[in-house]
């Protein structure tokens, strides 16, 4: 299509937006295809929130425009977005961290755009932005871009290059946070080659992460994911073991008299070096049971959002160390080993050697409607889902 016609497109699209008037609806869609307008704005939809609290009352999706980048401005396209956890505990106000609330998208009252990750792709990029060019692919430099969203404009430093060779949009995605929390935790937290570590959620992104670095590095690892009837757990059980977890255990079998028992037959001694807790409750204090003396027991999450109740023998006796790890603090005060650490990952990628955690697509086109939005991001919140959900952008 030509240029002109583009303008012609997008003129009768903004026209309809305010008057749905002499077009016919036929002819608005077949134009109403790439939302362009005229003199290079870029038309967008952003879901938006003015304040925290449950999601179907508090986000809207908002349509606004984006004027052509000046200076080292980038304008960008949203490829594809996952669904966290923490994305959905900002909305709901329950995260330490917010996004900005402004009305730089033109909301009558300030509004953030929720969602931390992303792949996007560089639309166009102002005069003096030097480390990208169109066409290429960049993922957030740090969380709290806002992520829900057919486009954004940015400047350069907010974002980083990523060589794209090899890799889907998906895997770029879903990289800056789980992989890099498990490659860390299991990097600073003092375990060795050849020692085992416990983990919960062990079918989670972060877990399924662990597993597969821990293997890489020498490292045997118990995996304990919430039980599930008949098949479904079988699955789940190979389906771990086969990224390269030694053991696969219910969060019923964790809790039995007899699990210290099975832990010295397995690792021969008395002995895990290292647990990784994103569950918290009793169940997290079960897996600190079978630790080492002076092991450490690190908490990343907490989706029981029930507390860890300490007993004083683990404290005094058995020195565990109970410690927490935040990926946004620790890329704050890292932000070479950060980059280092993605780049790694993306490498492992490329070379068939490390497993995306199992996606569930949820389709974002110019015309979705805002329940479908609400609905896939509400699912985040069930347990036994079948994959992440992750927002796939097609005709924005
Ligand atoms: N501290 C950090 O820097 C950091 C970084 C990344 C992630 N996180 C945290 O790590 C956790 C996992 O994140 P993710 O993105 O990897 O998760 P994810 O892929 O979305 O998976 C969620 C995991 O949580 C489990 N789960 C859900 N509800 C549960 C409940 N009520 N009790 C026990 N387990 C439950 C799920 O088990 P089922 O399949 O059985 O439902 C699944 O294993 C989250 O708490 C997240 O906020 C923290």
């Amino acid at each position: 299509m030509s240029p002109s016609i583009w303008r012609t497109a997008s003129r009768v699209i903004a026209d309809s937006r305010n008057t749905p008037s002499s077009y016919s609806t036929t002819r608005l869609c077949a134009l109403a295809y790439r939302p362009i307008s005229t003199y290079g704005y870029t038309q967008a939809k952003a879901l938006v929130y003015p304040k925290n609290g449950p999601i179907p009352e508090v986000l809207n999706l908002h349509t606004h425009s984006i004027s052509p980048p000046h200076s080292n401005l980038l304008t960008l396209r949203t490829i594809s977005a996952p669904l966290n956890p923490a994305d959905i505990n900002q909305i709901q106000g329950t995260y330490p961290t917010a996004p900005p609330f402004t009305t730089n998208l033109g909301t009558p009252t300030p509004h953030a755009v929720p969602g931390n990750e992303a792949c996007f792709e560089v639309l166009s990029a102002g005069t003096n932005a030097k480390s990208v060019k169109k066409g290429d692919w960049v993922i957030p430099r740090a969380t709290g871009l806002g992520t829900w969203r057919t486009h954004l404009q940015c400047e350069e430093d907010k974002v980083v290059r990523v060589e794209k060779e090899g890799l889907d949009s998906k895997q770029v995605a879903t990289v800056n946070v789980n992989p890099v929390t498990a490659w860390r935790m299991l990097k600073d937290f003092g375990i060795k080659e050849g020692e085992w570590f416990i983990q919960n959620g062990a079918n989670s992104g972060v877990g399924r992460a662990a597993i597969q670095f821990g293997r890489m590095w020498g490292l045997k690892s118990i995996a304990v994911v919430r039980g599930r009837p008949g098949e479904e757990g079988e699955k789940l059980r190979k389906e771990l073991e086969e990224l390269g977890a030694d053991k696969v255990i219910s969060d019923e079998e964790l809790m039995e008299k007899s699990f210290k028992d099975r832990v010295k037959e397995w690792t021969g001694r008395d002995s895990i070096s290292l647990g990784l807790n994103c569950v918290g409750g009793d169940a997290a204090m079960a897996m600190a049971k079978v630790l080492n003396t002076g092991a450490h027991m690190v908490t990343y999450g907490a989706m029981s959002k029930s507390p860890m109740r300490v007993g004083a023998s683990m404290l005094i006796f058995k020195d565990i160390k109970f410690d927490g790890f935040w990926v946004s603090r620790w890329a704050d005060q890292h932000p070479e080993k950060k980059k280092i650490t993605v780049e790694s990952i993306l490498q492992l990628i490329r070379e068939n050697k490390f497993k995306d955690v199992p996606m569930v697509e949820v389709p974002w086109n110019w015309d979705t409607k805002k329940e479908d939005l609400v609905e896939a991001i509400q699912g985040t919140l069930e347990g036994y889902r079948k994959g992440k959900g992750i927002f796939v952008f097609g005709d924005t």
